[in-house]
């Protein structure tokens, strides 16, 4: 028996959204997620290396669509988008995240990049929170996960 299929499959028949899933952290969920047998969404600005994701890990098992997640009307398709697929979205997961310039003077942090970084890491989450929250709550089930940071506990030095 191959290790993986002597895996337990946790996530059996499970529908998650994975926004910022094309790469880094929310690809290795959406890898993790497929293991456990779920169907997963990626909801992501980069569309080659979504598209290649579901390729490689199989159409049935994985679909793509392009969300920028500061965009309330991306955001509301990707949720439709799940709902009419699957019939259901089970667990909605914001991950999608930059770091920003990541200057180390906040005098030198521009105005410009503290509004982009705000605008994709946290109203971003509110957006697909929000979303989700309009099909979970009247399905009385559901799970929301938010990607973030050590960064928010603990004070750097070039903070
Ligand atoms: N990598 C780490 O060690 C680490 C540690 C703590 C927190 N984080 C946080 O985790 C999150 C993911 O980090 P990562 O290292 O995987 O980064 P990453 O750059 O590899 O992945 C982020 C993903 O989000 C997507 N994305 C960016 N802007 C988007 C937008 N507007 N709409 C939709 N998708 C968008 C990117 O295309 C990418 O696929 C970030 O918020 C990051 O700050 C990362």
């Amino acid at each position: 028996m191959s290790s993986e299929s002597s895996i337990t499959k946790r996530l059996d028949g499970k529908v998650p959204l994975i926004t910022g899933g094309a790469s880094g952290l929310g690809e290795c969920t959406t890898r993790l997620f497929v293991k456990h047998g779920a169907k997963v969404l990626i909801a992501d600005i980069q569309d080659e290396s979504g598209h290649s994701l579901c390729q490689e890990l199989g159409t049935e098992n994985v679909s793509y669509v392009h969300c920028d997640v500061t965009c309330e009307s991306d955001v509301e398709n990707a949720v439709n988008m799940v709902v009419s697929k699957y019939g259901k979205l089970d667990i909605m997961f914001n991950n999608a995240g930059i770091i920003g310039d990541n200057e180390v003077r906040v005098t030198d942090t521009s105005t410009e990049n503290f509004k982009r970084v705000y605008d994709i890491n946290g109203l971003g989450g509110f957006l697909g929170a929000k979303y989700a929250a309009r099909v979970m709550v009247p399905a009385k089930k559901g799970c929301i996960l938010f990607t973030s940071s050590l960064a928010s506990k603990i004070s750097y030095g070039n903070c």
